[in-house]
C-alpha cells in the first residue's frame, strides 16, 4: 500500500535521530534497518547491542510485524534493559505505517 508507505516515511522522522535505512544506510546511535522485517534480532555483527537484545537474538528471535509493533509501541516494556531510548509509538496506525515503510527496503 503506497499510501501507508508514505505515511510511514513521515513516522520514520522520529527514528532518524538514531537510525538510517535505504541505500548506504550506516549504523549510528542505532543499527541500520535495511531488511529488518524477517531478520534475526540483533543481526549486525559490528553493532554493540544491549545484553538483553543480544540475548534475544541468540535465542533465535526474528523480527516479525507483530513483535516489531509491540517493540515500537513501548520498547522498554517489550525488552527490559534495551538501550533504545525511545518512548514508543502510541498509535497502532503509526506502528503499522512505519513497519510498512521499513518493509520497502531490502537487505
Ligand atoms: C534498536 C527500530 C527509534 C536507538 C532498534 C531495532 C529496531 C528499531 C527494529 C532492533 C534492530 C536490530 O535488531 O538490529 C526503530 C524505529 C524507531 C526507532 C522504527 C522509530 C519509530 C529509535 C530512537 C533511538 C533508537 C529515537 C535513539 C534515541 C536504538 C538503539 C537500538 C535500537 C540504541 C539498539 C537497542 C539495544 O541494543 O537494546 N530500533 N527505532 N531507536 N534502536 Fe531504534
Amino acid at each position: 500500500d503506497p499510501e501507508l508507505v508514505a505515511e510511514g516515511e513521515k513516522v520514520f522522522r522520529k527514528c532518524q535521530a538514531c537510525h538510517q535505512v535505504g541505500e548506504g544506510a550506516k549504523n549510528r546511535v542505532g543499527p541500520q534497518l535495511n531488511g529488518i522485517v524477517g531478520a534475526s534480532v540483533g543481526r549486525i555483527e559490528d553493532f554493540r547491542y544491549s545484553k538483553p537484545m543480544a540475548e534475544l537474538g541468540e535465542s533465535g528471535e526474528v523480527w516479525t510485524e507483530d513483535n516489531l509493533a509491540a517493540f515500537l509501541a513501548k520498547p522498554r516494556d517489550f525488552l527490559k534493559g534495551t538501550k533504545m531510548s525511545f518512548a514508543g509509538l502510541r498509535k497502532e496506525e503509526d506502528q503499522a505505517a512505519v513497519i510498512e515503510y521499513l518493509k520497502s527496503f531490502e537487505e
